[in-house]
């Protein structure tokens, strides 16, 4: 197996590039021209990530814990260029539990995307609130049109407790649910009624190979087996894709001697963490393999990775009756690519596209992001501009914040290592407290902010780390405050706020005025760490806008007249950028 040959000793060959061509002979695929590609395929927070291939389109998902709209649907023709096409979920009705969500990363776990006789179904674990953990199965008839997805089939297993959930049809139509079961430490399947949740008994099929959680089950039936491919390691260093099979769907099951098929587990590898696979087939037959990644270096390296788990892409041989071969995850790979299209229709953004928006029409754009639900009246879109009302809530909170309060806050996921991003906002505070600024967001324990904000009754701009441990007891040394003044000939006037990843290990910020070639006054610089692993290790940073009280009587809102995200390098090995 190739990912033997690759494993190399940690830290030894830091730079090790796949150096062997690969590996492909034998087996029912067609392999066309092999084309050179960089992971990730999905970058920035998309974790847990679920494809598949239908009808010229390939659609992927990810797991979204607390950040709403939740589960994003992106599509793509070619395996490269991917649109966010809809969000599965939408609506508060859909899913009201995201309001008692009081971890930093509960909420929206590992999804399942699969399509069966003209439908789409996504089959998801909700964690973290009172009923909890309970299963939803929402489906739609065309994911590219994001008001497709409806109220969900809700179930609650009441004989095992699981999450992770897959679905899966065997030939006869009838559909089971593979999911990791707490109790065992293992997984079960069961019947499933799409229509209804109505499910019937439970069979344990495997336990993995011994590896901690084996999770994150995946059933697939090819030539004469059924194949159960599993995460197991956790999701960090450990990680890896195992796969046993079986000519019956209930088993017995049979591991592959040569298991785990996929990791990066034990390299000196910049792509770290590679595990939760998912598996589909192109259009032209060609095998395909996705995993989430961390791209952190080994243990040790900076312990920068705000962009947290990200989606990678890898060929995989899959003979006839035999097993997969994958890929070994690296930055620069060769794969049978489909031929280059953008021919997916929709108004979302392209992932690789950025921002720039001046706020028309009525609605944010499909990758806006909030932490669990925004306020009913956090904004409006008039006259170029977009209006937010301050949350009571700062981002952090304090000891009376419960998950039902809602913040004014907004944001876009870091997509890439180097970028600018920055929002020209209006903002007259009258009130001590008032505050209104941009924010490098992971959850409410690991920000970082550049606010403006009226302290002893003049405008000032505030530069603040919040970091807390992973138990929210200890405050971390990364946090930090600096305290300018606004210069006079700001106030009054349209301000710019800037973030800046110059490097992967530290963000800069900036304010000045509001106008082309302005010249920007660096505000301070803070570390990647503060959204890095601890409550952020599943999820990722977004860099976002937050206009609050401070817990005080402040009600004046802020306007946001230009939003703008520049991707400007993806850093893909320890010493390659490759810049956009
Ligand atoms: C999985 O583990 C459980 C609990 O230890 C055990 O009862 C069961 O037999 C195991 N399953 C398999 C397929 O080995
Ligand atoms: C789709 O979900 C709805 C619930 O919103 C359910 O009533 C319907 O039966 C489901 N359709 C299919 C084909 O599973
Ligand atoms: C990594 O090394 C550890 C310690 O030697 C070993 O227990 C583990 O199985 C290895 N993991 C993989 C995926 O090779
Ligand atoms: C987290 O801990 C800090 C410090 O103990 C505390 O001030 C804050 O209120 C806590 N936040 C939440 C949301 O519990
Ligand atoms: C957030 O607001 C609380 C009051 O709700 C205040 O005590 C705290 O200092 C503020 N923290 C930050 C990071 O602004």
């Amino acid at each position: 197996m190739l990912w033997h040959s690759s494993i190399l000793p940690l830290f030894a060959a830091a730079n090790a590039v796949l150096a062997a061509p690969p590996k492909y002979g034998g087996g029912d695929h067609h392999h066309d021209k092999l084309v050179e590609y960089t992971n990730p395929m999905i970058p920035g927070y998309r974790p847990d990530p679920s494809c598949i291939a239908v009808e010229g389109f390939f659609y992927c998902i990810s797991s979204t814990f607390n950040s709403f709209p939740g589960l994003p649907i992106y599509a793509s023709r070619d395996l490269q260029n991917w649109r966010h096409v809809s969000n599965v979920i939408h609506s508060e009705e859909q899913v009201p539990e995201y309001s008692q969500i009081a971890g930093m990363q509960e909420g929206i776990y590992a999804p399942t995307l699969r399509h069966h006789d003209g439908t789409f179904y996504v089959i998801v674990t909700f964690m973290g609130a009172a009923d909890s953990p309970f299963h939803m199965i929402f489906n739609s008839t065309d994911p590219l049109d994001p008001s497709s997805w409806g109220t969900p089939v809700r179930f609650i297993n009441t004989d095992i407790g699981s999450f992770d959930p897959d679905l899966f049809w065997d030939d006869d139509g009838q559909a089971y649910v593979t999911a990791h079961v707490f109790d065992i430490v293992g997984n079960n399947i069961y019947p499933i009624d799409v229509t209804t949740g109505e499910y019937g008994p439970n069979t344990n099929l495997w336990n993995g190979t011994g590896g901690v959680w084996p999770e994150g089950p995946h059933m697939y039936r090819k030539d004469d087996y059924y194949y159960l491919v599993l995460a197991e390691g956790g999701t960090s260093f450990d990680h890896m894709v195992t796969i046993a099979r079986s000519k019956e769907l209930l088993g017995p099951y049979e591991a592959y001697e040569n298991n785990p098929i996929q990791t990066n587990a034990n390299t000196s590898q910049y792509f770290q963490a590679v595990g939760h696979a998912d598996f589909f087939q192109d259009f032209e037959g060609n095998w395909w393999g996705i995993a989430l990644s961390i791209r952190q270096g080994p243990p040790g390296y900076t312990g920068s990775y705000p962009m947290g788990r990200e989606t990678v892409l890898y060929p995989v041989t899959w003979p006839e009756n035999g097993w997969p071969e994958c890929e070994p995850v690296r930055g620069r790979m060769r794969g049978p690519l489909p031929r280059k299209s953008r021919k997916v229709p929709g108004d979302g953004p392209w992932v690789e596209e950025g921002d720039d928006y001046k706020f028309k029409g009525d609605s944010l754009p499909l990758h806006f992001t909030h932490f669990r639900f925004p306020p009913e009246d956090m904004y409006t879109i008039a006259d170029g501009g977009l209006t937010v009302n301050p949350s009571k809530y700062n981002l952090t909170g304090d000891e009376t914040f419960e998950p039902s309060d809602r913040l004014s806050f907004v944001g876009r996921r870091q997509t890439d290592t180097l970028f600018t991003y920055y929002v020209d906002v209006d903002f007259s505070p009258e009130a001590e407290g008032e505050e209104a600024g941009v924010t490098i967001f992971a959850n409410q324990w690991q920000h970082s902010d550049l606010g403006l904000v009226m302290l002893d009754g003049s405008l000032k701009a505030r530069l603040r780390t919040t970091s807390f441990g992973s138990d929210n007891t200890t405050t971390d040394t990364a946090g930090s405050e600096t305290i300018v003044d606004v210069p006079k000939k700001l106030i009054g006037k349209t301000i710019r706020l800037q973030v800046q990843a110059a490097s992967d290990t530290e963000y800069d910020l900036y304010m000045g005025a509001a106008r082309k070639n302005s010249k920007l006054e660096h505000v301070g610089t803070v570390p990647g760490a503060v959204t890095s692993g601890s409550n952020a290790q599943f999820t990722g940073t977004f860099l976002g806008i937050f206009v609050t009280a401070n817990g005080g009587e402040g009600s004046t809102p802020a306007t946001f007249k230009r939003w703008v995200y520049k991707g400007q390098g993806q850093k893909i090995d320890f010493d390659e950028t490759v810049y956009s």
